[in-house]
This record gives C-alpha cells, sequence and structure tokens, in this order.
C-alpha cells in the first residue's frame, strides 16, 4: 500500500467554529463548522465520518466537494491555494458506541435518564465535525452547543462558557490543540469544586445516582495532582479549569481531553468511608495519570500516532511520581512493582510480541497495535529506568526545557530523548534504541565458571519461539564495584568470585530496585547464597526474587517442584509485597491440579499451612491504626486461607456476612468481595442469588459492583450460571462495557467454564457487533487464555480462533494465545507430577 499523506501536509488549520443542535430524543445532531486555514494545494482533504453533508463553501461561494468514505475524507477542489475559510454543514445520527459524540445510560430512583459525552481519541472527532483530525493539526476552538436542553442541566467543555444566546452556549476560544482533546458534555449533574494554589478552578463531576460526597475523594488527589505537576512539570497549568467527568458509559478507563477529563465512574468516584485501600490507589493513579497527560500530550502532543506509546508510557510512570508524592505513606511504586512490572514481564516473554514503538500510518491500526501491558507496563518500565538513570534533577530540568520549547505544538521521541540527553549528558536516545524497538527482554545468567564470575544475555521466553540473537543494553545495577553501569555485550566477567564475594559483603546480586526491564537466573552457588540471607534483602528485592523463579518455572529453566520449597523463605514477611510475591507463586500452582483432585486437596492444605500465621496476625477486619500494608495484605491472606478452606476462616467469614446481610456495602470494603464470594459459594441458594443481582442492577456503588461479579460468577450451581450468561446480553442488567469481567468470571469458575465458552463461541457475531469496535475487544481473547490448560481446550480454542486468524486485528493475539496456551498444557504435561509431589512433600 502506497504511503498514506497526512491531510495536514495539504491543509494546514488555524481556527474552528464548531456549532452543534444536539436532540437526544431522535439521537440525531446537525452542525455548521467553519475552519480557517492554509491550502498549499488547491485539491485538499477534510476527515468527516459517517457525517451527512449539506454544503462545503470556501469564502462563502459553494465549492464542488466528493465524499471518499474508505479514507473518512470530505475531497474539496479550491479555486485556489492559500488561506482559505471553509464552512461545511451536516447532520449525522447519534450512535451507541461510546465513540464520537454519544448518549450515556443511568437511572436515578427507577427513572432512566442520559448524558451526552464525547470520546475522540484516537480518531473520532471526525464523527462529531469536520476537520484534520490528525495530532500535529493544532488549532484554536470556538465551540457552540445548542440541545434539547431541560432546566437545571449542565454543559461543559475544554474552556469556560462565555455566554448563552438563544439557547445556544458559546465557550470561550481554546488555546492551540489538536483534535482528538476536544471534549463537551452535558445533562443533569452535581459537582464539587475547589482552586489550586496557584488558582486553577478543579471540579468533579457526576450524575445523581451517586451520593455527593463521593466526590471528595477525587476532587483532592485531582488538585493536589495539579499542583504536584505544576511544580515538578515548572510549568504552569495553561486551562482557567480543570473538569473530571464521571460518565456511566465508557470504552477505555479514562480520558485526558484538555481541561475536560472524562472517567468511568469506577475510576473516579467512591465512598470515602467505606472503600479498599487497593481501589483508592487505582482511582488516584488513573486521575493523577490523566492529569499528567494535561501537560505531557495535550500541551505537547505527539507528532503522529506512532507515537502514542510515549503519551501513554510517560503519563504510565508520571501517575506513580506524583501519588508517591502526595500520598508517600501508600509507597504506591510497590504497587507497580506487584501490577505492571509483572504484567509486562509475562506478556514481553512471548514470542510475537509487539515493540514498545511501533511503525504505523493508519490510525485504525493503531487500536489494534494497543496492548496496555506492553505500550503502559513496559513502556513506563523503560521510562522508569530511564529516570533510575539520570535522576529526578535531570529529568525536571530535562522536561522544562521540552515543554518550553515544544509547548502548544508536537514533539517525537526523539526530542524527548534529546531534551532527556542534554539534561543529564547520557546519550539516552541510544540505551532506549534496543529497549523501544525490540520486542522481548533478556535474562541475564549470572555464574561461577572456572572462579570467575560470568554474566551472559539471551532473550527470555514462555512457550515456542524462534531463535533469538537480539541483544540489549542493560542497566545493570549490581552491588558488585567493579560491574559496568550497563552491559552492551552480549557476555561479561567481572572476575574472580571469591574475591568479588569478600569485596562485597554480601551475596553477589544484579537489578538492585528492580527498576530494570530483564530478570536474573542466578547459578546455585549464587542462589543458595542469597537464600542464605535472604532476610536481609529489601522487600522490593524479595519480590524480585519470586517474580524471577515464577517466570524461569513458566519459561522451562527451572522446575516449579524446585520454587515450593522456597515459599517458607518469604511466609513470614509483614511487607505487602512480599505477600503479593508468594501468594502470586503459590496461586501458580493451581494450574497443575484438577478440580476436587487428592492433588486439589493437598495444594488446599498448602494454601492454609502458608498463610495460617498471617490470617491469624491481621485477623479478619481491619484494626484502628494498622500499617497500609496489612491492610492491603488482608485479602491477599484471606484469599489464600479460603482456597485452603480453613474451617475457621470460612466460618467466621459467614457469620461477617451475617451480621451485615441487611446492607453488604457496610462489609469493610477491603474484604467485602471475598465475604460474599464465600458466602455464594459455600452457603449459597437462589434466594441468595436474586438479591445480589438484584443489588448489582440497583448499586451505583462502582467497587461494590466489581464485589458482586465477584461473587457471583462463582457460583458452583450450573442453573444460576445459565441465568448470568442469560444476562450478559441485557444490557440493563450488565452494560457492554463490564462484560469482559463477568465473562472472565464465569470461565475461571470450573462450574461455569463450558457455559462460558460456548456462549462466546455461539455469540461472537454478538460480541464483534457489540463490543468490536472497542480498543480492548481483543482482551476476550486474552482473557480466554489466561485460563485454559488442558489439551482438549487448546485445541476447541485452535479449532474456533485459527479461521478467525486473517481477522484484522485479531492476528498477532490469536498467535500469541495458541502460544501461551500450548505452553501452558506443556508444562502441566512435563511438571505436574514433580511439582504435585512436592506439594505433598511439603505439607504436614
Ligand atoms: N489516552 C488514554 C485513553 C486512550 C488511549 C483512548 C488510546 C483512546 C486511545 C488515557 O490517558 C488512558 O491511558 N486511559 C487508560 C486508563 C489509565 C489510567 C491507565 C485506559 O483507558 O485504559
Ligand atoms: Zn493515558
Amino acid at each position: 500500500m502506497a504511503a498514506l499523506t497526512h491531510f495536514y501536509q495539504a491543509f494546514q488549520p488555524s481556527h474552528y467554529n464548531v456549532y452543534l443542535d444536539i436532540n437526544r430524543e431522535t439521537k440525531q445532531f446537525g452542525g455548521t463548522t467553519t475552519i480557517t486555514g492554509t491550502a498549499t494545494t488547491t485539491n485538499i482533504a477534510i476527515h468527516q465520518k459517517d457525517l451527512q453533508i449539506g454544503s462545503v463553501k470556501a469564502d462563502g461561494k459553494d465549492v464542488p466537494f466528493t465524499m471518499d468514505v474508505p479514507a473518512d475524507a470530505i475531497r474539496i477542489t479550491l479555486p485556489e491555494s492559500g488561506e482559505v475559510t471553509l464552512e461545511i454543514t451536516y447532520t449525522a445520527p447519534l450512535t451507541d458506541t461510546m465513540m464520537g459524540i454519544y448518549p450515556s445510560y443511568y437511572q436515578v430512583d427507577g427513572v432512566k435518564k442520559q448524558i451526552i459525552g464525547t470520546q475522540f481519541e484516537t480518531n473520532f472527532a471526525r464523527q462529531a465535525f469536520p476537520s484534520i483530525d490528525e495530532p500535529e493539526a493544532k488549532a484554536t476552538f470556538d465551540l457552540a452547543i445548542k440541545f434539547d436542553e431541560q432546566p437545571g442541566e449542565t454543559v461543559l467543555s475544554n474552556m469556560p462558557e462565555n455566554h448563552v444566546d438563544n439557547g445556544v452556549h458559546y465557550f470561550d476560544t481554546t488555546v492551540r490543540m489538536s483534535t482528538y482533546l476536544v471534549a463537551f458534555a452535558f445533562g443533569d449533574l452535581q459537582s464539587k469544586q475547589t482552586k489550586t494554589k496557584s488558582g486553577v478552578q478543579v471540579g468533579v463531576f457526576g450524575t445523581k445516582a451517586h451520593p455527593a460526597k463521593d466526590l471528595d475523594f477525587a476532587l483532592d488527589i485531582a488538585k493536589r495532582s495539579i499542583e504536584f505537576f505544576e511544580d515538578f512539570y515548572q510549568t504552569p497549568y495553561p486551562l482557567p479549569h480543570s473538569w473530571q467527568l464521571a460518565l456511566p458509559d465508557f470504552s477505555a478507563g479514562a480520558m485526558e481531553n484538555w481541561g475536560l477529563v472524562t472517567y468511568r465512574e469506577a475510576y473516579l468516584l467512591l465512598d470515602p468511608d467505606n472503600t479498599s485501600m487497593s481501589v483508592k490507589q487505582v482511582v488516584a493513579t488513573v486521575i493523577a495519570h490523566e492529569l499528567a497527560h494535561q501537560w505531557f500530550g495535550d500541551l505537547v502532543t505527539m507528532k503522529w500516532w506512532d507515537d502514542l506509546w510515549l503519551n501513554e508510557s510517560f503519563a504510565n510512570m508520571m501517575e506513580y511520581v506524583a501519588i508517591d508524592a502526595i500520598e508517600p505513606d501508600w509507597h504506591i511504586w510497590e504497587t507497580f512493582q506487584t501490577s505492571d512490572v509483572p504484567a509486562a514481564l509475562q506478556r514481553d516473554a512471548t514470542d510475537g510480541v509487539q515493540s514498545v514503538h511501533v511503525q504505523v500510518e493508519n490510525p485504525a491500526e493503531i487500536d489494534a497495535l494497543f496492548d496496555a501491558a506492553i505500550v503502559y507496563a513496559k513502556g513506563a518500565r523503560m521510562l522508569v529506568m530511564v529516570r533510575a538513570l539520570i535522576g529526578d534533577d535531570a529529568l525536571r530540568a530535562g522536561l522544562k526545557a521540552y515543554f518550553a520549547a515544544h509547548q502548544f505544538g508536537n514533539a517525537t521521541g526523539a526530542d524527548l530523548w534529546a531534551a532527556l540527553g542534554e539534561a543529564s549528558g547520557m546519550d539516552i536516545g541510544g540505551i532506549m534504541q534496543s529497549w523501544l524497538e525490540q520486542p522481548g527482554y533478556p535474562v541475564v545468567n549470572a555464574a561461577i565458571v572456572d572462579g570467575q564470575l560470568t554474566l551472559s544475555q539471551e532473550q527470555f521466553f514462555i512457550g515456542d519461539h524462534h531463535a533469538s540473537t537480539r541483544k540489549w543494553q542493560i542497566p545493570l545495577n549490581s552491588n558488585a564495584p567493579d560491574a559496568p553501569a550497563i552491559m552492551t555485550e552480549k557476555t561479561l566477567t567481572l572476575g574472580d568470585y571469591a574475591a568479588l564475594r569478600e569485596a562485597i559483603g554480601a551475596p553477589f546480586r544484579l537489578n538492585i530496585g528492580h527498576n530494570s526491564h530483564f530478570i536474573v537466573k542466578y547459578d546455585d552457588t549464587l542462589m543458595a547464597d542469597i537464600l542464605d540471607h535472604v532476610d536481609e534483602l529489601d522487600a522490593i528485592d524479595q519480590l524480585q526474587l519470586l517474580q524471577a523463579q515464577r517466570l524461569l518455572a513458566d519459561g522451562n529453566q527451572i522446575s516449579y517442584a524446585d520454587v515450593v520449597p522456597l515459599l517458607p523463605h518469604f511466609t513470614g514477611s509483614h511487607a505487602n509485597v512480599v505477600i503479593d510475591g508468594w501468594v502470586t507463586v503459590a496461586t501458580n500452582l493451581k494450574k497443575f491440579v484438577t478440580a476436587d483432585s487428592p492433588e486439589e486437596a493437598h495444594l488446599r492444605q498448602l494454601f492454609d499451612q502458608l498463610s495460617a500465621e498471617q490470617m491469624h496476625r491481621l485477623g479478619l477486619t481491619p484494626k484502628a491504626g494498622e500499617s497500609n500494608d496489612d491492610q492491603l495484605s488482608r485479602p491477599d491472606i484471606l484469599s489464600a486461607a479460603l482456597y485452603g478452606q480453613n474451617a475457621d476462616t470460612i466460618a467466621a467469614v459467614h457469620d461477617l456476612f451475617v451480621a451485615h446481610r441487611s446492607d453488604l456495602t457496610t462489609l469493610p470494603a477491603d474484604i467485602r468481595g471475598l465475604v460474599i464470594a464465600n458466602e455464594v459459594k459455600h452457603f449459597g441458594s437462589a434466594e441468595l442469588f436474586d438479591q445480589l443481582l438484584a443489588a448489582y442492577r440497583d448499586s451505583s456503588n462502582a467497587s461494590f459492583k466489581g464485589n458482586l461479579v465477584g461473587a457471583l460468577t462463582g457460583t458452583p450451581d450450573q442453573a444460576l450460571i445459565a441465568r448470568l450468561i442469560d444476562a450478559f446480553e441485557d444490557a440493563d442488567t450488565i452494560k457492554p462495557q463490564d462484560l469482559r469481567g463477568w465473562f472472565r468470571g464465569v470461565l475461571a469458575n470450573d462450574a461455569g467454564q463450558q457455559a462460558a465458552w460456548d456462549w462466546i463461541r455461539n455469540d461472537w457475531a454478538w460480541l464483534e457487533k457489540t463490543v468490536g469496535g472497542d480498543m480492548e475487544f481483543t482482551t476476550y481473547i486474552t482473557v480466554i487464555a489466561g485460563i485454559f490448560k488442558t489439551p482438549e481446550r487448546l485445541q476447541e480454542f485452535k479449532t474456533f480462533f485459527e479461521p478467525k486468524l486473517q481477522t484484522p486485528g485479531l492476528t498477532r493475539e490469536i498467535k500469541m494465545d495458541i502460544n501461551v496456551i500450548s505452553s501452558r498444557v506443556a508444562l502441566i504435561e512435563a511438571e505436574k507430577a514433580a511439582v504435585n509431589a512436592a506439594v505433598a512433600d511439603f505439607i504436614q
């Protein structure tokens, strides 16, 4: 295919007047858009999608135009090139795709309502108004909005409202910005507002289905995040306000529209009096992520979509930098280590994975290439690696220069590396090249060979793979005094091991602090030395050890049977990251047993044994004044104890349920999901099921609803599972945006797997029609591949998905997932006897 030329090359817009008249009743809108700009030729193209164009005028005169539907274009012939003002009139439908201008549906006290909102990234502004819908085509915008307005309704946009005339709401002219960041919304909203130290008006908006106090947490985090970024970036927030708006229907998680950030309700609103620590952390990091974009992404924007990773990886790192600064007691980087890091290390170990930076021309390809574990998690890890290399002073100086040079304009990854390189005096671009352009990551083998400590790097894989000769520039972060800062070669000798061990005075280690994207395989001597001193390691380094052993076992480099005896080294720890580490390893053993087998009974006993001490220490319910670690660990430990079928724990959890039966939202939020799930599993009935499903339908508390999904999908009752599957396609019960969680829950339930698998195969066409346009559509396949583990399921997976290999956007996912399942099947086949023997050996 010939390279697609960007429409921006032929026409550079400088200003838009966008007038929209939106009717919720008829689900239609009409618009008039005028675009002033410079045409460099007489044949120009303007983006549009699904717009019914009435007329096109240039400088007041009708001009000929044709519609080019495949190119999303209106092709216009101008009398002459140069400065011109186009005026385009059109009508279009409002569709329920959660893209462009779309309605969100909700209920207050049984009354059905809707709010209108927008989602324009990556290329949906063209569904709202004709435009050069490319990130480089920055312009100023005057928005004017009319709608079937009811008394008391609120209208929001990027800029404050200027005046209302004849029912038309006029907004202040925006600063120079990209089309994908334009946004507006209206409906019957409530809000809470405050001001930052520097005078920025901050607000949180949501429907009136929520108690007003549910807006407070977000308001506080948003205000303090903006204050943090103004300081960290040394660049003022450039708009008068920063609105955060929760929309009941939302395809992604949140969207950084400049001045009007939109969120899923679950990622903005929460009950300040009873919400789990982990949900608070997620909400805070999502807000900080979007606010990080207000500068990195909005003020300075990638020139083209191939650098979308840069936007997202950067915001993903900054969400942790910001929250760590404003809530230091949370130790939020630990959450990075227990969530993003393993996600990146797992996904990036499968052959066929994409690199962080991928060349892309057609924006439709962007959504298909959007692999969160790579673009967000691995990308953030790359930047964390850079930050660790250059330090915060150089990072801040570099960013300040980058914003100053490119504000209200565009930049590329190379521009950022240049700014950071300048500030640090290091060749950042050179070092990053090997990480960004190559898929995968290395395992560094550390071994004593003839008395010499030697290091060698090779690509790490889980599952079948092609031979790889890839090489990375690895920041080693070793405690050996003479180790180089960066390993550039395939192999490296650090010298006489005995002398080195003496000089270090501690076990030899690499990647201390776990900021570089590689894992280490220590030989037996080095590993034994580390385990002898494991208590002296920081919690993060203990977690790192556990993660690496698990990955090496999944990658067939060591045996899971040898990992089992390591666990007691860690089960005494009170650090949440260590607890998370060993619970994750133990959970990975579940794949080696079948439901209700004697082997599973042994494994349950192992869980009970490993969790007993901490369960006793932590107790079931939160203690006043307890540490964050304890608060975060309780659900991990309780979940292990419940899998361990500890009779006392099951009974105590049941009692807790009974005590809160009349209002389950009052159960302590950290363990609420586990308590309800325990009830469904062990004391379930059709009545309870009805009660919980009704609560799900009626509640506006997103984290409570999440608890109910987990509980309901775990039912052992086939008849109830059939009822759940019936609800999958009932949008009044399960919104399409939430369906994947339900599907995953039933598929992971041994009693429900067949039904969920039959459903998705039978109703694939419905699913494709309903969420097929969604960027996260492919993750339905990822979910299946995360669960299947038998040769029969592998065969069924292939039978169903191989014929879809040619479907645009699905090819890579299907190929990778076949590999993921088949490597798991092979691993189980090869190891299950040894693993189950090791478990049996171990339990008392
Ligand atoms: N800009 C993205 C959302 C997005 C990306 C929309 C690509 C369309 C195409 C936003 O900043 C984001 O990253 N949202 C995340 C949530 C986040 C806090 C990790 C998402 O939606 O998953
Ligand atoms: Zn983002």
